[in-house]
């Protein structure tokens, strides 16, 4: 089955993807400023959790308290959040013509799910699709990054921190599948470049973007 997407016609749609630690909180709030300054309007989101339902899913999928969890079951908790966020959240705010720069999104599900679970990208896409009623940004930037790095760049483990380095590797090694499947749509950072250097690139591209048309 093959998924042609949907793109919003009104607002822009930026997401930020990339392992744990990779720079994707700081570069989306970097951008949002930069756009506030601009004078345009942004709504800076993030998956799991920024809605009401979305915080008990992340709860339970994140707290170490959870255990073990099936496979299966994480999955659908986050493509469950995905639904909520994209209906009450990121649709709504596209329709009016804003902004919308979200901290992870439908990658992030293909890579932990997809290749780090070993559920397989082609099984869980349908899935994730489904939930988002297969609305794609306009422009995912891939924050690429060694697991080892990322992770040294904190101290506390979440339940999906905590997993093995090769579950990251495999996860980075899904972010980077669905950037090389789509090249139009993404733009991949080395995640180790100074904070400034990678915002100034995100900049150019996302500016690109908004004088140009997007699609
Ligand atoms: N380019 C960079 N070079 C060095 N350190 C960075 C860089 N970008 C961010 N950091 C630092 O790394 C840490 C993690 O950054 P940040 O929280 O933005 O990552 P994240 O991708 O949002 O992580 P998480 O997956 O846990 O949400 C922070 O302490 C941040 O200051
Ligand atoms: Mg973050």
């Amino acid at each position: 089955m093959t998924y042609p997407g949907t793109y919003a016609a009104t607002g822009l749609f930026v997401c930020f993807e990339g392992g744990e630690g990779s720079g994707k909180s700081t570069q989306s709030q970097l951008l949002r400023d930069w756009l506030e300054d601009a004078g345009h309007v942004v709504r800076l989101t993030h998956e799991p959790g920024d809605t009401a339902v979305g915080q008990e899913l992340r709860r339970i999928v994140l707290s170490p308290e959870t255990g073990d969890l099936d496979d299966r079951t994480e999955m659908l908790l986050y493509a469950a959040d995905k639904a909520e966020h994209v209906e009450t959240v990121v649709r709504p705010a596209l329709d009016r013509g804003e902004v919308v720069i979200t901290d992870r999104y439908v990658d992030s599900t293909l890579a932990y799910q997809g290749s780090g679970r070993g559920l397989g990208i082609d099984d869980v896409e349908p899935v994730a699709r489904w939930a988002t009623g297969d609305l794609r940004p306009h422009l995912t930037v891939l924050l690429d990054l060694e697991p080892a790095a990322g992770l040294d760049r904190f101290e506390g483990r979440d339940r999906i921190e905590g997993e093995s380095l090769d579950f990251h590797r495999r996860v980075r090694a899904g972010f980077l599948v669905l950037a090389d499947r789509d090249p139009a749509h993404y733009l991949v950072l080395d995640a180790r470049l100074p904070v400034d250097e990678v915002a100034a690139r995100v900049r150019d591209r996302v500016g690109s973007l908004l004088d140009g048309g997007y699609s």
